[in-house]
């Protein structure tokens, strides 16, 4: 497949590693430029050199915590500065701490809000006119199953991560003319550090081992397994793609079956 993406502009979100740093992979082998970030910059540098090498690609590593409006607006700034337009932004950073309704305070719900929502807000606020302008856009939301079917233990994940889809919806009628599409995905269970994290906390409170938490959480998978992160990146590269330019206002999960729901 030809995906059309050689030379064309993206910025990805929280991509030092994890699920951003593949999708900011996937879009360099198509030929693509990349503005990479996270709050990191000495991981961030070395994301950055290792995909440089690897696929001869301008790579832009800019540190800023997406929390922070300031912070976006410098690296939608510093990106079109080093590339001179976005073409492709792929939403996507750390996911907010587990709980349940009981466990967050107003503070965990404020952080929730600023770094799952208003981050996607202010970016799509700030990049949005140069897409407009160049007749032709790409937005893809890295959200969660919770979307589909939410889970007991994520309530910050559960309720911020549908007023994303929700934003995404709207905003895909609104620019549909400009042939701006927006699109979400959906990563069921991937082996990234974040699952460790959590299976760490997990086998804490449990006092099962690592590795019985792990299998707690692939027992629910009819596929048998956690998902590679180059599966999302795949996803994410089609709908970056010129062949999926009649593809909008949708939210596809990636998740080896394990989505029970039938939307
Ligand atoms: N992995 C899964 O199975 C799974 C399932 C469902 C949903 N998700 C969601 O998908 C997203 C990515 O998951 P992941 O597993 O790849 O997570 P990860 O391994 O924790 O990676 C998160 C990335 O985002 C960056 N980041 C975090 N907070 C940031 C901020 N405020 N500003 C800028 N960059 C930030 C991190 O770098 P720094 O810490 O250096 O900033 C890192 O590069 C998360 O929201 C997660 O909840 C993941």
């Amino acid at each position: 497949m030809n995906t059309g993406l050689k030379d064309k502009v993206a910025i990805v979100g929280g991509s030092s590693r994890g699920l951003g740093k593949a999708c900011a992979e996937a879009l360099a082998r198509e030929g693509a430029k990349v503005t990479i970030c996270s709050r990191n910059m000495e991981r961030l540098n070395e994301t950055a050199n290792e995909l440089k090498n690897k696929y001869d690609v301008e790579i832009l590593p800019v540190a800023c915590d997406l929390s922070n409006y300031d912070d976006i607006k410098r690296l939608v700034n510093e990106t079109i500065s080093g590339f001179g337009r976005i073409d492709i932004l792929v939403n996507n950073t750390g996911g907010p701490p587990p709980g349940g309704f009981l466990d967050h305070d107003d503070s965990n719900w404020e952080k929730a809000f600023q770094g799952l929502l208003m981050y996607v807000v202010r970016i799509c606020r700030e990049v949005i006119p140069y897409m407009k302008k160049q007749g032709w856009g790409r937005i893809i939301n890295n959200t969660s199953f919770t979307v589909k079917e939410p889970a007991d233990n994520l309530i910050l994940s559960n309720v911020f991560r549908v007023g994303v889809i929700s934003v995404a919806k709207t905003l895909s009628r609104q620019f549909a003319k400009d042939n701006i599409t927006v699109n979400n995905v959906c990563p069921g269970r991937f082996d990234t550090e974040r699952i460790h994290e959590i299976l760490e906390q997990r086998s804490k409170s449990s006092g099962d081992s690592f590795e019985v938490e792990k299998n707690k959480i692939i027992e629910n998978i009819p596929q048998g397994r956690m998902q590679k992160t180059q599966e999302l990146a795949d996803l994410v590269v089609f709908l970056a793609s010129e062949n999926a330019s009649g593809i909008t206002g949708t939210t596809i999960q990636v998740d080896g079956g394990m989505v029970k729901g039938l939307f």
